[in-house]
């Protein structure tokens, strides 16, 4: 049983569904795109009750856990409690997404390289610091926020008003009662996503995501408008970095706490003049990282998912596709802001019959035997190939094929970012 609802929960299914070892896969709540490969259950992603009651009484072998909310919610402790078998992160784990302060005292303890950084619980204390220290400052809720609690304020104004906003007038709720201050950070970005087990961890695959809504990364920050695997700013010198200096302290971090993470860390990082950063850790599959990196993994997952939960990485056999993958997300007009859903969606089989492309579901239903929007991101589209160009060419031909009244998309993921 897949948890969600999004593009990131039709790459799971899909990819399971292809597993020899998968009988029957359900999605709760899933979309029309599982619906297509998996049973959908009408249960919410953050339901944990009524999940572990369907899990129970369908004698459910194994619940991959999607979205960052029910895992902060303890979603795995729940279900090992009852006795089911879940691939997650246990709630105490997860604090490195759900407490962007508990991964800052991490990190600084370790020495593992990040931004500088300060954290707040009162908004008279934060106000001043930021009045002592020079823009742009990066600040940021402690809490989950829907991937809108970080701000770059390039000015005091903008700095002031965004901590009483999170502060004062509590625009995330509980999430930004307390804060962090960072410096910025200069440089490029990219991810990794990687099983974690106890002390040791295998990567998946990296990727470069596309957050602002527009080309040339302008807009407002969304949830990801595209994606492309590998990472170009990756290597093998970076792939040692990453394992001496961020993966091998967090692992003893983590060790020493007594707090055992087994699922998959997705870190956000930057590349700077003195090397790897970390930005953020994601206790979780990306969206839409997984859409970009799935296609790429040659090996079955289901067994992958089974040795995490049983601490046996080691024995793992990873094989990946040597081509390039490319996404490219195609939202509802207004997105991230408002947008209106219900709009009928054509062109998806002609897309789907393309060499090489995954169409990925995101914000869509079956209304009257159509399949409409109803969503902000409402579409993922992926494309393999040998190089990232004709991966982009194949994605966007297949963007080509599907309309949808409004549809909206970036036209140059994929390509170098180009800032400020
Ligand atoms: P996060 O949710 O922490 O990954 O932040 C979202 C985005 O904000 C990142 O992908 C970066 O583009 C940006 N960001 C976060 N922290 C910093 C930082 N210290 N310096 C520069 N950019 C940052
Ligand atoms: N694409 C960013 C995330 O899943 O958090």
């Amino acid at each position: 049983m897949v948890i969600g609802s999004g593009g990131r929960e039709h790459a799971l299914a899909w990819k399971l569904a292809k597993s020899t070892e998968a009988k029957r896969i359900f999605c709760a709540p899933g979309n029309a795109g599982t619906e297509s490969i998996a049973e959908n259950i009408q249960i919410a992603a953050n339901d944990l009750p009524e999940l572990a009651r369907f899990a129970k009484e369908n004698r459910i072998d194994l619940t991959v856990i999607g979205p960052d909310d029910p895992l902060a919610l303890g979603i795995v402790d729940l279900f090992e409690a009852e006795g089911l078998r879940v691939f997650g992160p246990s709630k105490s784990a997860a604090r490195l997404e759900a407490s962007k302060i508990f991964a800052k005292e991490i990190m600084s303890a370790e020495g593992i390289p990040t931004a500088a950084a300060r954290t707040f619980s009162s908004s008279d204390a934060a106000l001043r610091y930021c009045d002592d220290i020079g823009m742009p400052a990066v600040i940021k809720a402690d809490g989950l926020a829907l991937g809108k609690g970080v701000i770059i304020a390039q000015d005091q104004e903008t700095a002031h008003q965004t901590i009483h906003a999170m502060m004062n007038e509590q625009v995330f709720g509980d999430a930004g009662k307390r804060i962090v201050i960072e410096e910025r950070l200069n440089g490029s970005e990219c991810s990794v996503h990687a099983l974690l087990s106890g002390k040791s961890f295998r990567m998946l695959g990296t990727a470069r995501d596309h957050k602002r809504a527009f080309d040339g990364d302008c807009g407002p920050n969304t949830g990801g408008m595209g994606a492309v695997s590998p990472a170009d700013n990756w290597n093998a010198d970076r792939e040692k970095e990453f394992t001496v200096r961020i993966m091998r302290p967090l692992l003893v971090a983590l060790a020493k706490r007594g707090t055992e993470f087994r699922g998959l860390l997705f870190p956000g990082l930057i590349v700077t003049e003195t090397g790897l950063h970390v930005l953020e850790f994601n206790c979780r599959f990306g969206d839409p990282e997984t859409q970009v990196i799935l296609p790429r993994i040659r090996t079955d997952l289901l067994p992958l998912l089974n040795a995490t939960i049983d601490g046996r990485l080691q024995d793992l056999d990873i094989q990946l596709d040597q081509r390039v993958s490319v996404t490219v997300v195609l939202a509802s007009a207004g997105y991230p802001g408002k947008y209106e859903t219900g709009k009928p969606i054509s062109g998806l089989q002609d897309a789907e019959n393309m060499a090489d492309v995954h169409i990925f579901h995101a914000g869509t239903k079956r209304q009257n035997g159509e399949i409409v929007s109803a969503g902000g991101r409402v579409l993922a589209v992926t494309a393999l190939a040998d190089t990232v160009n004709r991966a982009r060419a194949q994605a966007y031909a297949a963007v080509d094929r599907i309309h949808f009244e409004g549809r909206q998309f970036r036209r140059d993921i994929a390509l170098p970012v180009q800032r400020e």
